[in-house]
């Protein structure tokens, strides 16, 4: 099975891609790293120990801590979607679990190293820990296995701003450097609206479920389900939620779920104003940019749901 790295700012959905590549036999997580973003850095570290401690992994998987801001820009948070904390809300109980004594950017960079060829890297969260990396081994796309990305709105409405996904606008000089260093499986949210929303029935369904997991899962949905609730837009003003951390781990985790697929050249818009984060998809290939992103344009959502 696949070595694995998980890059994240861990809130809300981020455990569940947590949880899935944790319990999953088809990857072997070996590290869990740690950038700036959806909420503040301590509460991500606790949040990713808590769920690691939670699928009975936490012994054998160290959590590394990495950048605590994005490369150049201001950072901003996003509690107002996750709840304060980023689990929903509901502040759990520290764990009491130490955090790995490397930074995690020369973790990804060691690992890399030693182990070339190996290591598939899926980054949840803003870039910055993957491009700091980079900029520290410039070898680095040859070094690993596999890059998979949440991140960007290709060619559709963005979720922080009108025209980006927040893990590209919180840091879009990382996402820059890293679509263009890398070779990248990327997972937009786009797709994430049309094929990974999980409504009411499956809230009962999972509600039926007597495990902690349920309970957790009931736990830290609660806040987006609401957050979307108020949502103008078509397909999330209900009683719903994304799953754009996990849905990208399930296309790593079982890559025939993957419907539909094409490769373009990506480019991140890295200045200030109203396009900070904008992902431009070259789609007819009219530009000179080299096509490297393979770009998820449509995943089975039934299948996901299971
Ligand atoms: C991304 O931002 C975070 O809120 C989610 O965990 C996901 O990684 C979606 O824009
Ligand atoms: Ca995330």
């Amino acid at each position: 099975s696949r070595r694995l790295v998980l890059d994240t700012d861990t809130a809300g959905d981020d455990t569940q891609a947590i949880l899935l590549a944790a319990l999953s036999d088809r990857v072997d997580l070996e590290g869990v790293t740690i950038g700036a973003g959806n909420v503040p850095f301590d509460y991500q570290v606790e949040n990713a120990k808590y769920t690691l401690d939670l699928a009975g992994v936490a012994e054998d998987v160290p959590v590394y801590e990495g950048a605590r801001s994005p490369l150049l820009k201001d950072h901003e948070f996003a509690e107002y979607v996750h709840g304060e904390g980023g689990l929903g809300g509901e502040l759990f109980p520290d764990t009491g679990i130490p955090s790995a004594d490397e930074h995690a950017v020369d973790y990804i960079v060691r690992t890399a190293r030693e182990n070339p060829g190996e290591i598939t890297v899926a980054c949840i969260a803003p870039l910055t820990n993957l491009a700091l990396a980079f900029q520290r081994e410039p070898d680095l796309p040859d070094l690993l296995a596999d890059v998979w990305i949440m991140g960007g709105a290709v060619n559709t409405l963005g979720n922080f701003t009108p025209a980006a996904e927040y893990n590209f606008w919180v840091d879009p000089d990382a996402a820059r450097i890293v679509l263009e260093a890398f070779e990248t499986t990327l997972v937009d949210w786009g797709v994430t609206v049309r094929d990974s929303l999980f409504d009411e029935s499956v809230f009962a369904e999972v509600a039926e479920i007597d495990t902690p997991l349920a309970e957790f899962f009931t736990t830290i949905t609660d806040a987006v389900r609401e957050f979307n609730a108020e949502s103008e837009h078509d397909a999330l003003g209900a009683d719903v939620t994304t799953q754009p951390d996990s849905m990208t781990l399930a296309t790593l985790l079982e890559p025939d779920i993957v419907e539909e697929a094409g490769t373009y050249y990506v480019e991140v818009d890295d200045r200030e104003g109203m396009t900070r984060g904008y992902s431009l998809v070259d789609e007819l290939g009219i530009g000179d940019g080299e096509a490297k992103t393979r770009v998820v344009e449509s995943v089975d959502g039934d299948r996901f749901e299971r």
